[in-house]
């Protein structure tokens, strides 16, 4: 899979791909990071990326040039790559979208700065818009690592582990039963027998009941879209009669 990252702060991409599964990812070549300064991509002699804005107002805007040049560079090499453009006005960033994303193995991240790119540049060259979150951050540098992260995740091989991915919270659209590891008992609190008898079955049956708990107390509008069985629904009532009785 491949990741082309267009921004004015290539520097905020070294630490995150030089450790741990990502640095491994791109170490077997499973995975590749380009990164693209914007200013590279610039004309004038003081590599100008932004301007004032039309109209008035506060603080900068990110010409367009620099962004649509580096893209069409990067398009007449490889037309199957798509662009994003990370903004807090996009799709929201779900698990769904990391893993619909993977399917795709080649994205164009464009990285926004001060009050956003001009608006030029989403209508000619954007082919999704994704935020990370309702809240809005310096520059789109931070959601640019948080998708590839995510994204990431779904690589063939990236993983230590290949099930987990499927496991974790959200894969099913419930949240993930809670871990132990050693010891068996820390500071008086045991680890839930069922985990230590070596009975699967019992296991995966206390595990679905954990998720579906910890759903249900944590993220109840998550059980909606979770496409529950018969007996899923049989357990989440039996949870629900407990917390009642309990008066939670
Ligand atoms: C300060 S923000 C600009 C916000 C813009 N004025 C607005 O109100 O939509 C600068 C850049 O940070 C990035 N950014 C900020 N918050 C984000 C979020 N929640 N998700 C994705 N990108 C975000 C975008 O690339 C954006 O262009």
């Amino acid at each position: 899979m491949i990741f082309e990252v267009l921004t004015i702060f290539p520097g905020m991409f070294q630490s995150p791909f030089s450790e741990s599964l990502l640095k491994k990812g791109l170490e077997k070549g499973i995975l590749q990071i380009r990164i693209k300064n914007l200013r590279d991509f610039t004309e004038d002699k003081h590599r100008m990326t932004d301007d004032y804005p039309y109209g008035g107002g506060a603080g900068m805007v990110m010409k367009p040039e620099p962004i649509i040049r580096a893209g069409e560079e990067i398009k007449a090499q490889y037309p199957q790559a798509r662009s994003v453009l990370l903004t807090p006005q996009g799709e929201p960033f779900h698990q769904k979208v990391a893993r619909e994303m993977s399917a795709h193995p080649h994205w164009i991240l464009i990285c926004g700065r001060y009050e956003g790119l001009d608006e030029r540049v989403r209508l000619a060259a954007v082919d999704r818009e994704i935020s990370i979150g309702d809240y809005v951050l310096t520059g789109g540098e931070i959601p640019a690592l948080v998708l590839i992260d995510a994204v990431s995740r779904y690589i063939p091989g990236l993983l230590g582990c290949a099930d987990s991915v499927e496991d974790d919270s959200f894969a099913e659209g419930l949240l993930e039963y809670p871990q132990y590891t050693r010891p068996p008992v820390f500071r008086d609190m045991a680890v839930p027998e069922v985990l230590l008898s070596g009975n699967h079955a019992q296991i995966e049956l206390w595990r679905r009941q954990e998720s579906l708990r910890r759903t249900l107390i944590r993220r109840p509008d998550l059980l909606k879209g979770a496409g529950l069985s018969e007996d899923d629904l049989e357990i989440l009532a039996e949870l629900k009669e407990q917390m009642e009785n309990k008066g939670m």
